[in-house]
């Protein structure tokens, strides 16, 4: 399974972080409330959800304003909608990101997106 480590530091508060790795683009963030990581792709229009605003533990795509909620990956705007979350986890101050090759190509409706 494809895998990537990077320093917890690389993450600064409530801001989008692009990862790439193996044609995998990954937007992570780090909040009061935690870290959340998903296919850096917006279910609308596709653009790269890093490019978009992270306020109050809500991400705005900066395509056309759709917000998502960070714990779930919820949109706010169109609510069938979710982001493809990626799994991580903590090992000391880095992060481990890992994801199945076809992840990125899962639909992005909540029903059929969310586990
Ligand atoms: S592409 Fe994200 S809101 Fe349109």
């Amino acid at each position: 399974m494809p895998h990537i480590d990077f320093p917890i530091s690389d993450l600064p508060l409530d801001t989008a972080v692009r990862v790439e790795h193996e044609q995998m683009a990954i937007v992570v963030t780090r909040t009061t409330s935690g870290i959340s990581a998903f296919v850096d792709v917006c279910p609308h229009a596709a653009w790269p959800l890093s490019g978009g605003l992270v306020e109050n533990g809500v991400l705005s795509c900066d395509g056309h304003g759709w917000e998502f909620d960070l714990k779930d990956g919820r949109c706010q705007n169109a609510p069938a909608y979710c982001l493809t979350p990626v799994k991580f986890t903590t090992m000391g101050d880095f992060l481990r990101l890992e994801w199945e090759r076809n992840l990125a190509n899962k639909p992005s409706l909540c029903s059929i997106g969310q586990q």
